[in-house]
């Protein structure tokens, strides 16, 4: 059976990362995150390499970093998370020839999903800002999850405090507001729904709740397929 490929795109902490995850779980599928191949790139960039998201070559030469060394240790980073990396991340993101570095193993994932717990029917789900549009356009289910921002920051607050970290609410809404205005305004690959995809709010739901929405959204679909595919 040919493995079938789920894209979830939508802005930063409005829940498709939490969703992507589940919906994994739940179809015994594999699941890559692909914002943080670009943020292992901008925090090689910062860290190791001690430049700034400015300088073109070095953001290039971070890129080709993280394509040749890419593995789970640089992905699963919790350093990831911090907010310059995640700013720094936007920035080059938004640089034409680092996603055409990164493109590749984001296809190539998508392509031969890593088999996950001998399961009957391969698939694979990859979240971020393109996979619908660029990465994956023939994707066989596609999600836009979204929320207020005023609820996404209250999540990233929420998450921060947990972990320790002291932070302002109205600085997280601030930034979350220029990554995103960033992420949806570049010339290439813009944060934007598919024309194909189902757009999911998340603003008032619990992530039960929406997993739920999620899971009749692909259960419909992939009925539709087979009864369109039957002789
Ligand atoms: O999903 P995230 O917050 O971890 O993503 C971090 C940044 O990476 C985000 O601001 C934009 C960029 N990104 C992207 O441009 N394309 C993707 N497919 C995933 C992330």
């Amino acid at each position: 059976m040919a493995s079938l490929v789920i894209a979830i795109d939508g802005p930063a902490a409005s829940g498709k990362g939490t969703l992507a995850r589940k919906i994994a779980e739940r179809l015994g599928f594999a699941y890559l995150d692909t914002g943080a191949i670009y943020r292992a790139a901008a925090h090689h960039l910062l860290r190791n390499m001690n430049s700034a998201p400015e300088n073109e070559a070095d953001a290039i030469a971070a890129a080709e970093y993280v394509r040749d060394n890419l593995d789970d240790n640089m992905t699963s980073n919790p350093e990831l998370r911090a907010e310059d990396v995640a700013q720094a991340t936007s920035k080059i993101a938004a640089n034409q020839k680092v996603r055409e570095i990164l493109l590749d193993a984001q296809r190539k994932y998508a392509e031969s999903p890593p088999d996950v717990n001998d399961a009957m029917a391969g698939g694979a789900i990859l979240d971020g800002r393109d996979i619908g549009t660029v990465v994956c356009p023939k994707a066989d289910v596609k999600l836009f999850v979204t929320a207020s921002n005023e609820v996404r920051a209250k999540r990233r607050y929420d998450e921060q405090i947990s972990k320790g970290v002291d932070v302002e609410y109205d600085a997280i809404l601030a930034d979350m507001i220029e990554r995103d205005k960033r992420d949806r305004e570049r010339s290439v690959a813009p944060l934007k729904p598919a024309d194909d995809a189902f757009v999911i709010d998340t603003s008032n739901d619990t992530p039960k709740d929406v997993l739920a929405r999620a899971l009749d959204i692909i259960r419909g679909h992939l009925a539709e397929q087979v009864a369109k595919n039957a002789p």
